[in-house]
């Protein structure tokens, strides 16, 4: 018999079916003449109680069984007497797979701090929490594919290995073959000559410089991939290793992008509530009060639209005392963010027109020349969760921008050429997955968002 994947039975199976259920046991309970197990097999919140009756054959191993073995349960399904279920699962024979000895299971039914179970990484996918967490973010995922693919956007794949620094913030990671007991030095630089690229190269912090390249030849494209930053920040928001996704549009401004992003965001909510109702459920009710309708609420409206200069207005009047100074000219700290998107405006920002000192070389100069066309949209919670730009697409003006940021324009020739042959106006974003999921979530530390969490000093399983 094929195995049965508990999920289907909850949302289809009608009493009577015999099934095959294979999965982790999460508690043994045993009464007068039965045991009950509930079973987890990854593909809901929701485990399936099976009821093992003093009869059947084996039904001392099963009295053997605990928390965390894995099972093999065949036998029919029966209208539940318990409010908590519909059916269960009366077996007729159980096989067990693996052990777990219940003094080294760390798993065990209470529940565990997340602090805890960030040092076994390699076992909290097991918890409910951990199950929910990797299924929404599943979901995401589909729906950002979705949500591209079915306005014709191209997926493209941008190297993990670059020369360039993208943000030129100086947060790559080196990539390199030489001997790092015995680097090799010209004068004063190192002497790449015998490195495997003859150049020094690092792991990209963004896909985008590449994506604008082959916007320009594609029309609108989307990167969905890694990205690596070796910023020392240690937040709840901050990881050396995540996800981004950046579409890029040729034909395309400021407003065409902000559009973009709205709709994005309110499709892939709106696409979480309806797939991962149960385990959004378990969030709303553990996690996040309110998670649910937060995110209805932003699937179904507006956002709004501010100018960096009015939310530095909006600061300064808010008679809040923030740690970080509040001034024209000064970027946003995620505190501030917060502030206007939960406090002020309470519901998602989008905040326009920075000064160009504060962003990177590559966003359009405004008329004014003091403010480029970026664009960053801030969520409650979370401040900042998609940075992003129309491009400057004029070529002097850029070979000015890239100079006054130190950038030597041999080095990005390749990325000059899009504004010697063919410039048009183009713009995009990107949005930082990990971050999404947490929002949508209410997962309050961006290290429980993602499997194997890569932070400073931290980079373990
Ligand atoms: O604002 P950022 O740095 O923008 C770019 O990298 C552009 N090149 C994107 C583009 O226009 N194609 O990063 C984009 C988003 C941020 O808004 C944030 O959500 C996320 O990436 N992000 C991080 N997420 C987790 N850990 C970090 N260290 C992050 N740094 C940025
Ligand atoms: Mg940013």
């Amino acid at each position: 018999m094929k195995r049965t994947r508990i999920v289907d039975i909850l949302r289809a199976a009608a009493p009577g079916t015999e099934v095959l259920v294979k999965g982790w046991v999460r508690t043994r309970r045993d009464a007068k003449g039965f045991s009950f197990l509930e079973i987890n097999d990854g593909s809901s919140i929701t485990n399936l109680q099976v009821i093992a009756a003093e009869a059947m054959p084996g039904y001392d191993i099963v009295q053997r069984i605990t928390t965390g073995c894995s099972v093999a349960v065949a036998g029919a399904l029966t209208e539940s007497p318990g409010t908590r279920q519909a059916l269960e699962l009366h077996a007729a024979e159980i096989t067990v797979y693996g052990w777990a000895d219940p003094e080294s299971y760390p798993l065990q039914k209470k529940r565990h701090s997340f602090e805890f179970l960030r040092e076994i990484a390699h076992l909290r996918p097991r918890t409910n929490t951990f199950g929910a967490v990797l299924r929404v973010r599943n979901a995401l995922a589909r729906a950002i594919h979705e949500f591209f693919q079915d306005r014709g956007f191209v997926y493209v794949h941008t190297p993990i290995i670059t020369a360039s620094d993208c943000e030129g913030a100086g947060e790559m990671f080196a990539v390199t073959t030489l001997k790092l007991e015995d680097i090799p030095r010209t004068k004063d630089c190192v002497d790449y000559a015998g490195d495997f690229f003859g150049r020094k190269t690092g792991l990209t912090v963004s896909g985008q410089l590449e994506g604008e390249l082959l916007a320009t030849a594609l029309g609108d494209i989307y990167t969905f991939g890694p990205t690596f930053r070796a910023e020392n920040s240690n937040t709840s928001r901050h990881l050396a290793e995540f996800w981004m996704v950046e579409p890029e549009m040729a034909f395309a401004d400021i407003t065409d992008d902000m559009d973009l992003a709205e709709d994005f965001l309110r499709h892939i909510f709106a696409a979480c509530l309806e797939r991962c109702a149960d385990d959004m459920a378990f969030f709303d009710e553990r996690v996040q009060r309110g998670a649910i309708e937060t995110l209805r609420g932003i699937a179904d409206s507006r956002f709004e639209r501010i100018t960096y200069t009015d939310a530095i207005d909006m600061l300064e009047k808010s008679g809040e005392s923030f740690e970080y100074p509040v001034k024209w000219g000064l970027d946003l700290q995620s505190e501030h963010e917060r502030y206007i998107t939960e406090k002020k405006i309470k519901k998602p920002v989008i905040v326009i027109d920075y000064p160009r000192e504060i962003k990177a070389f590559y966003m359009k100069l405004n008329d004014d020349g003091r403010t480029v066309r970026a664009m960053d949209v801030l969520v409650p919670r979370i401040g900042e969760i998609i940075g992003g730009s129309e491009r400057e697409d004029r070529y002097d003006v850029l070979l000015d921008r890239m100079r006054a940021a130190g950038l030597s324009a041999e080095d990005y020739w390749w990325y000059l050429d899009t504004r010697r042959f063919g410039s048009v106006p183009h713009a995009g974003f990107g949005l930082g997955f990990e971050r999404t999921v947490q929002f949508v979530t209410g997962m309050q530390n961006i290290r429980d968002v993602i499997p194997f969490p890569r932070t400073p000093g931290s980079a373990a399983f």
